[in-house]
Parts: structure tokens; sequence; C-alpha cells
């Protein structure tokens, strides 16, 4: 698939990685095309545009750039949203989503696209690169209110290694949002440190 990733950081140059060696087309979109992590991201395959040239032509968008930040660079955007499947992975940690009662519902509001999908927000970078644990695969948890394109996240998920649990509808997304801020709790004010994942058991 072609997808561009707005942000070339850890979650961004993550996926970017895995998905370019699963054979998708890989744009970034990024504020400085000369940064040290444009850089990083071409030296993947990757191509590195402005963020109003990375998402032409694109089928999915993953949203990896802070919340605190994601209002003006989407509204900086001029181009029809709706016409791509939106991944929204942050996590509203430093940024406050009100009025909204989430940031996947927020960033559905900004980009006029009702089936934004909540993905890959759940864990860290590290569990990403590597979602795997005693030779088991950890849950991805996502949600959102369009089948069709939960059903493309998911493949991407599965792409990344992750098993994929449906959450529900956006309306869900956050109780994602809250069990990342657990996550980062967890590994980072408790000292757990990152290597640890959530997963689900079932019978
Ligand atoms: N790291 C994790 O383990 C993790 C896990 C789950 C979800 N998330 C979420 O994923 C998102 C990305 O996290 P990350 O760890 O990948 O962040 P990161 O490594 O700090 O990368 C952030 C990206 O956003 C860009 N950016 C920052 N401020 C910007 C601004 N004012 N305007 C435009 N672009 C800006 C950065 O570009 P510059 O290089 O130009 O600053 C960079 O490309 C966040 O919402 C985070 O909450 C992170």
């Amino acid at each position: 698939m072609r997808i561009t990733i707005l942000g070339a950081g850890n979650i961004g140059l993550a996926a970017g990685t895995k998905w370019k060696a699963k054979g998708h087309t890989i744009t970034f979109g990024v504020r400085d095309v000369e940064s040290q992590k444009a850089w990083n991201a071409r030296a993947i395959g990757a191509e590195v545009k402005s963020f109003q040239e990375s998402v032409e032509g694109a089928e999915v968008v993953l949203i990896a750039i802070p919340f605190g930040v994601a209002d003006e660079v989407i509204k900086n955007i001029n181009t029809d949203w709706e016409k791509m499947v939106i991944i929204d992975a942050t996590n509203p940690i430093s940024a406050g989503t009100e009025p909204f009662d989430s940031a996947a519902e927020a960033i559905a509001a900004w980009t006029g696209n009702a089936d934004v999908v909540k993905a890959f927000n759940t864990t860290g970078v590290g569990n990403m690169m590597q979602p795997e644990y005693n030779g088991k695969a950890i849950e991805t948890f996502i949600c959102g209110d369009h089948a069709e394109a939960k059903e493309v996240v998911k493949g991407l998920a599965e792409d990344l290694g992750f098993r994929v649990v449906d959450a529900g509808g956006l309306e869900n997304a956050i109780l994602l949002e809250n069990l990342a801020k657990l996550w980062v709790t967890m590994a980072y004010r408790l000292g757990k440190g990152p290597n640890f994942a959530f997963t689900l058991v079932e019978r």
C-alpha cells in the first residue's frame, strides 16, 4: 500500500522500516526535510517530503507526531482526508484533548474523516520493533467505526508482527489512550522500564 507517515521519530521510523520490508511504499511527511530524522527515514529507502506533499496519493496515513502539534499540522495540510485510512498512534500525554474525549476523536474532527482508526498507541516503540515475548506475538488494540478501515489497519498491524484485538468503536479510543498512560507510568514513572507488554488471555 502507499503509506504516508507524518513524523519520522521513534514510532514513524519503526513502523516505516517494518512496512517497507513488507513491500509497502513509504513516504514520510516532516517539517524539515533536511533534519537528521529525515535522513534516517531516507536511509530505509523511504521518500521524505513536506507534510503537504507527503499525503498526495496516500492510501493510508499514520499520524506519528506529538498530539499537541497534530491540530496545527493537520489544519495546514490541504487534502481530502476522507479518501485515506487514517491511523492515529498519538497519545495525549502532555496536551489535553478538550473539547474531545480522546485524541482520536479530535483527529477525526480536524480531518473531517470519521473513519479514523486508533492503533499502535498502547505499547512502546521497542515492542513495536520486537513485538514478541516468549515466542508469542503481543497484541495491539485497535478501535474505530469503519469496518473496512479497521481491516486495512489489522493487516498493517500484522505486518508489524502484532496480534490484533478489536476494541470496538472510536468512542473507546479514550480507553486505549488511558491504557497507554498506564504503560508509560509503569515503564517510566514506576521504574519497570519498557520491556514489558500488556497481553490478552482468553478461554
Ligand atoms: N515512543 C513511543 O514509544 C510511543 C508509543 C506509542 C505512541 N507514541 C506516540 O506516537 C507519536 C510519536 O512519538 P515518537 O516517540 O515517535 O516521537 P518523536 O520520536 O519525538 O518524533 C516526533 C516527530 O514529530 C515531529 N514533530 C515534533 N514537533 C513538531 C512540530 N511542532 N511540528 C511538526 N512536527 C513536529 C518530529 O519532527 P522534528 O524532528 O522536526 O522535531 C518527529 O518527526 C506521539 O504522539 C506519541 O505519543 C509513542
